[in-house]
């Protein structure tokens, strides 16, 4: 801040807002409480009733240091380095991915199918990253196994972190390796779920400054942004079991194309599902029973 020091937090505060509005940070108030409350440090929710107190010297450098951050554009999540998931508290760096509240979606829509339907013993998540998908499925499935992949060791340290931190180590293998490939080749997975990158490579110059920071593994899924999933679809069909499922996290535009790829591998029961946007967001598909 190059103005006089705010002396009460309350003042702290609106300055903070009016330098993030500036900067066009999306959803600025929320944003400058954050930040605020990391630099006192006190929760968020008790700010309104600090908003009196003075700021001291130390505060104020804090301050200054994660608002400079912010207006650089660097996401908030980077910043804190730490993230809300559902409900887990994750560690986060810049080496995996910023869980999105889409992801949170997926993690119900698994959550809910795989409860009602059957008691999955293995489930695989595919492109692991901060660990999120792996970490709430082992928690809420009671009695399952998941094996975690992805291609980047770096995310597969963060999301071992994660795992440990929510004590659930024990029902997680971490594996790194390029999709379902490191896995033993037979039907053995009740369900396979993936977020995997599929930012089509065109539309990477449109992306929000926040996502610079993020891995570029962990977004660019090729010329049309298929290129992963597209090889996932047919290594699933091998590595489920007859009535397994595959879950999918798609882009906006991309849910039709690859309910055609999976019914062109065999897959049955394809059923898109919208996200709270309204968008074609999720796939669910069936492996078929086995004929006799
Ligand atoms: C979109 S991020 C999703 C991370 C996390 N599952 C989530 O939902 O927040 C995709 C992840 O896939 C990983 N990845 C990219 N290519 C891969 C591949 N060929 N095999 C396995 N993982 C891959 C990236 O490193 C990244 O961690």
């Amino acid at each position: 801040m190059t103005t006089a020091r705010p002396s009460t937090i309350s003042e702290a505060y609106a300055e903070s807002v009016r330098r993030l509005t500036e900067r066009r940070v999306p959803d600025a108030s929320t944003e400058a409480g954050e930040l605020l409350a990391t630099a006192i440090p006190c929760r968020r929710l008790e700010l309104p009733l600090l908003g009196r107190e003075p700021m001291s010297r130390r505060q104020h450098a804090s301050l200054r240091r994660l608002l400079r951050q912010r207006c650089r554009r660097k996401p908030l999540a980077y910043i804190l380095g730490e993230w809300t998931f559902a409900d887990v508290r994750l560690r986060l760096n810049r080496d995996v991915l910023i869980p999105r509240p889409e992801t949170e979606e997926l993690f119900e829509f698994v959550l809910k199918t795989l409860t009602e339907v059957s008691a999955p013993r293995h489930v695989a998540d595919i492109g692991t990253g901060s660990g999120c998908l792996a970490v709430t499925l082992a928690k809420h499935l009671p009695g399952v196994r998941v094996t975690a992949v992805d291609i980047s060791r770096k995310a597969l340290r963060v999301a071992k972190k994660n795992a440990v931190q929510n004590g659930v180590a024990g029902k997680i293998r971490f594996v790194h390796g390029d999709l379902l490939a490191p896995l033993r080749a037979s039907a053995f997975l009740n369900a396979v779920v993936a977020n995997l990158p599929y930012v089509a490579r065109k539309d990477f110059s449109t992306l929000a400054p926040e996502l610079r920071y993020e891995p570029r593994r962990a977004l660019a899924g090729g010329p049309d942004g298929l290129s992963l999933i597209r090889r996932l679809i047919p290594q699933a069909m091998e590595k489920l079991k007859p009535t397994g499922w595959l879950f999918l996290e798609v882009g906006h535009g991309q849910s039709r194309k690859v309910r055609a790829e999976l019914r062109r591998a065999g897959f049955e029961d394809v059923a898109i599902k919208t996200d709270m946007a309204g968008i074609e967001r999720f796939l669910a598909a069936r492996k078929p029973k086995e004929r006799v």
